[in-house]
This record gives structure tokens, C-alpha cells and sequence, in this order.
């Protein structure tokens, strides 16, 4: 595996890759990996001759100070993570992947003025940004997300179609600990005890699909809030029920769309967010 943290050697790899007609799965990620990105590296595996990572903890999608500096890091582990699972190139830039953003004046539309966009400003300027730029320097055939972030794959597939970028955006399941909490690298922020109450997420998520149509929604997310504020520290900051294509907000089911439940809830400070398709 080669690691290289240089944009101008990275951008000589992927040439040379290109010109051997090799197909390149990327994989973006700001460390801290688990589970869920190694099935994302593993699939790219299956799927391509060439498999590339990216290790970079973006400033510009981090609304909140404080959640930038806790966020974890652990490089060394992350590396060893990706050689297990036969990653073949990791780019680990520095700040000045950055360095030319505030020309970046994409609109990104109603997905920011949602869920996700509505309470965390700029979040998704910041990742469409870093995303495009990996684009351009690692130029895959097929990038590999998760749903977890399913605001963030909507956000993806939405900028791909809009600068016509010529990538295959493929979106993965969530991978989740036995208890039913989606891995994320925030997890690594909560104690054994807290794990345990975030699993309330995962069930009150289940709770909304198993009763959705014999309950109205607003019934069903004052449960949900209520339900999960039982634990103590636990605050939800969103519930929704959306179209799962268009996001718009579901008021009525019906069967003929589909529907997903989105959700953010905070554990003390740490923000952790999951989401369920209903049907
Ligand atoms: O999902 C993430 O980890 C990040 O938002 C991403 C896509 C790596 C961009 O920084």
C-alpha cells in the first residue's frame, strides 16, 4: 500500500494508474475508520482493479469548534486497517487541500435548508468542496459512501449530476454493533453505558417503521422524541419522515413512496445521527 500526502505525487500515481486503463474505487473518509468503512473499502475491493482512500479530517464541515478538535484521530491504526483490508493508495493531504475553497460558490439547494443543511450551516458546502476536490485528483470510476449519511449521499448524487462529474456514486448499508447503534467514529467518544442507551436510537427508529401505518407521523415522532429523551443526557435535535429520493417531509403515508426517518440526537455533546428506510 502507499501512502502519499502529497496532492502533485498523488496526482502522478493516478496518471500512471490511468494510462494502464485501470478502473479506481475511491474511498473517502476522515479516519477514525470502523466496520463500516472497511465493508465500504471491501466492496471497493470486489468492484475494481484499483482501490484509494482518503484520510482527511476536513476543517470546512465542522460547524462547531469543539467537534473539530475532539474528533478522533488515529492515523497509524487507520493505516494498518487499510493495508488488512488490501487498500493499494492512501492520500492524507494536509490544509492546503483547502487552500482555494472560499472560490467554491456551489448552491447546493433545498438539501441545505433541511435536517442536517438547516442545523449544521456550511456542513455541507465544506464536504461537497472536499469531495469534488478528491474527485478531481483521484478521478474514480465509482466513489463508495455510506448510508448513515444519507443527507450527505442525496447532497453527493446531487453534485455529481449538477457538475456532471463523470463517477459512479454507489451508497453502502449501514453497519451497525450488535446492540443496533451505527458505527460511527464518534462512538469512540461514548462510554460502554452510553453505547448502550444510543442503541435507543436504532430502536425508536424500528419503533416508526413498525407502527408507520397505524400511526400518524407526528404521532409517531412525538414518541420517538419522548421515548428517547427517557435516557438520561440523550436530546434529539431532529426527527423527520421523508421521501427517500427527494427528502421532502412525509405528513401522510402512502404507500406508493418510499420513506426514510432521519434523525440527530445528541448523547452529552457528542451529535450522532441515523436514519431507517421505512418502507
Ligand atoms: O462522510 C465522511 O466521512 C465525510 O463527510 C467525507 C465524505 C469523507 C468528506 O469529508
Amino acid at each position: 500500500m502507499i501512502t502519499c500526502t502529497q496532492r502533485v505525487l498523488m496526482e502522478q500515481h493516478i496518471a500512471q494508474l490511468k494510462n494502464e486503463g485501470k478502473k479506481i474505487g475511491f474511498v473517502p473518509t476522515m479516519g477514525a475508520l470502523h466496520d463500516g468503512h472497511i465493508s465500504l473499502v471491501e466492496r471497493a475491493r470486489r468492484e475494481n482493479d484499483i482501490v484509494v482512500a482518503s484520510i482527511y479530517v476536513n476543517p470546512l464541515q465542522f460547524n462547531n469548534p469543539d467537534d473539530l478538535k475532539k474528533y478522533p484521530r488515529v492515523p497509524e491504526k487507520d493505516l494498518q486497517l487499510l493495508q488488512d483490508a488490501c487498500c493499494d493508495l492512501v492520500f492524507m493531504p494536509d490544509d492546503a487541500i483547502i487552500g482555494d475553497s472560499k472560490g467554491f460558490n456551489y448552491n447546493i439547494g433545498y438539501f441545505d435548508t433541511i435536517m442536517e443543511g438547516f442545523h449544521r450551516p456550511g456542513h455541507f458546502k465544506g464536504v461537497a468542496f472536499i469531495v469534488k476536490t478528491f474527485f478531481e485528483i483521484v478521478q474514480p470510476n465509482k466513489a463508495y459512501f455510506g448510508e448513515k449519511d444519507y443527507q450527505q449521499l442525496a447532497v453527493i448524487k446531487k453534485m455529481v449530476k449538477d457538475f456532471g462529474l463523470p463517477v459512479s456514486i454507489i451508497p453502502c448499508p449501514t453497519v451497525r454493533e450488535p446492540n443496533g447503534l451505527a458505527m460511527s467514529s464518534r462512538n469512540a467518544r461514548l462510554t460502554e453505558d452510553e453505547k448502550q442507551s444510543a442503541a435507543g436510537i436504532f430502536e425508536g427508529l424500528n419503533y416508526i417503521k413498525n407502527n408507520i401505518f397505524s400511526q400518524k407521523p407526528e404521532v409517531l415522532k412525538e414518541w420517538f422524541v419522548k421515548n428517547i429523551q427517557n435516557h438520561p443526557g440523550m436530546q434529539v435535535e431532529y426527527i423527520e419522515l421523508c421521501d427517500s429520493e427527494n427528502l421532502t417531509p412525509v405528513t401522510e403515508v402512502k404507500e406508493s413512496a418510499s420513506v426514510v426517518a432521519c434523525t440527530a440526537v445528541y448523547l452529552r455533546n457528542v451529535r450522532l445521527i441515523d436514519n431507517l428506510k421505512i418502507f
